[in-house]
């Protein structure tokens, strides 16, 4: 079962159905049936997810959450890219189990101290929400399940209606490495086949990935991690060398903000001018060319994904399969029933 959590996947069974004799042995046949047991677990665990898990235990969780988190984004308009891209980070990294939320500690260093935790925020949001469900109703919420809400509702406070469902009933997990987090979580230097890759091993299919890097539609890029398409692009160390799959004009706008290699300060609107707007605009930003990240612009070098970016300049294609391809990304490697625990504190394991 471990093994699946960390792939993803739900076992590789795909090469029985071979007839060699050595198959029907009873150490065969045994190994066989945990097989089959551990398949059936995996496949439990996202099913273990249910619509107002709650509803008797803590009846108002969910309202507390939209209405802590809408007070918070009314006043803050950047908040949902935080809330969504922790998440992000959650689920790519042993699954939504809130390990993101877990502290260093003398001997051991978390995910939320590896490097691609820049702009990493929405923290103390989140234990805020904690501390009042806690109040509310005792050892009963986990930490996971309000950072799957509180993504939503934060995304969702702008339409003033919640715009997906998120099924309920994850337990928190009590480790977390900054190892893992570095392994696991894409790099926005990455090309088509490596960020497939990535989103495959965590169960997820190219359309996921497409329609999820949508979230960029939100919030900011610090300069350092996309400058070298500025300025180092071939590597030659060459005046202005530029990626040539980036529109020159806007090389050009974003080199006036961007100063140099090194600039890890500065930060850019993803989608420039409505970048606190949850919409589509990132698929026309990324067909003239104005990708941010060598990832953003890695959508459209291979044939399906370009495809499937074209698809997602309709609006409603765009909701309707975020909504799809979110809850796919909730459900990964959740852990439920009696595993895990619900964490007292969301940022320190239960002692
Ligand atoms: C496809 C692979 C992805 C890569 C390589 C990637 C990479 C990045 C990077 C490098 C940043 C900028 C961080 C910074 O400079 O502070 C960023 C920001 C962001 N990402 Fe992604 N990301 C990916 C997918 C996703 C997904 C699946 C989501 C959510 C569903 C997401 C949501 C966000 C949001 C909302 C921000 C803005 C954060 C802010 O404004 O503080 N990203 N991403
Ligand atoms: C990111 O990691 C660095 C290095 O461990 C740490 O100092 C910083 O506080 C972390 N940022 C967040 C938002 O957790
Ligand atoms: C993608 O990047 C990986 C790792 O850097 C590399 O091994 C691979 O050859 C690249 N694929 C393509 C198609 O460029
Ligand atoms: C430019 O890129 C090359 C190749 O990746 C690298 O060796 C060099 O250090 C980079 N230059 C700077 C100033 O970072
Ligand atoms: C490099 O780019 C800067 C800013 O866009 C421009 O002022 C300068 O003339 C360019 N240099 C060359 C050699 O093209
Ligand atoms: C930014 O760069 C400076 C100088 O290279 C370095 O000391 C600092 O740790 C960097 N900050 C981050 C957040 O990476």
């Amino acid at each position: 079962m471990l093994a699946d959590k960390k792939t993803g996947s739900r076992g590789s069974l795909t090469w029985i159905g071979g007839t060699r004799p050595e198959m029907m042995k009873p150490s065969f046949l045994l190994l066989l049936a945990v097989a089959i047991a551990l398949g059936s677990c995996a496949r439990g665990q996202a099913e273990g997810l249910k619509k107002g898990f709650y509803k008797n235990s803590c009846p108002q969780a969910e309202e507390t959450v939209r209405s802590i988190i809408w007070n918070h984004v009314s006043s803050n308009s950047e908040l949902p890219a935080k809330l969504l891209r922790l998440f992000f980070h959650d689920c790519f990294v042993r699954g939504c189990d809130a390990s993101i939320l877990i502290e260093s500690t003398s001997d051991n260093v978390a995910e939320k101290d590896a490097g691609p935790n820049l702009s990493l925020a929405g923290f103390d949001v989140i234990e805020e929400v904690k501390t009042a469900l806690e109040t509310a109703c005792p050892g009963t919420v986990s930490c996971a399940d309000i950072v799957a809400l509180a993504a939503r509702d934060s995304v969702s406070f702008q339409f003033n209606k919640l715009l997906w469902k998120v099924k309920t009933g994850r337990r928190d997990g009590t480790i977390s490495r900054r190892s893992e987090a570095l392994s696991d979580l894409p790099s926005p230097a990455s090309n088509f086949s490596v960020l497939a890759g990535q989103f495959a091993n965590k169960g997820l299919h190219v359309k996921d990935l497409v329609v999820l890097s949508g979230a960029h539609t939100i919030g900011v890029g610090h300069c350092n991690l996309f400058s070298q398409r500025l300025y180092n692009f071939t590597g030659q160390n060459a005046e202005n060398d530029t990626d040539p799959s980036l529109d020159p004009t806007y090389a050009a706008l974003l080199k006036t903000k961007c100063r140099s290699l090194a600039d890890n300060t500065t930060t850019v609107e993803m989608d420039p001018g409505s970048s606190t707007d949850f919409d589509n605009h990132y698929y026309a930003n990324l067909q003239e060319k104005k990708g941010l990240f060598v990832s953003d612009a890695a959508l459209l070098t291979d044939q399906r994904s370009a495809k499937l970016v074209g698809k997602l300049l309709h609006p409603g294609d765009f909701f309707d399969d975020f909504k799809n391809s979110i809850t796919r990304m909730g459900a990964i490697g959740v852990l439920t029933g009696t595993d895990g625990e619900i964490r007292n504190k969301c940022s320190v394991v239960n002692s």
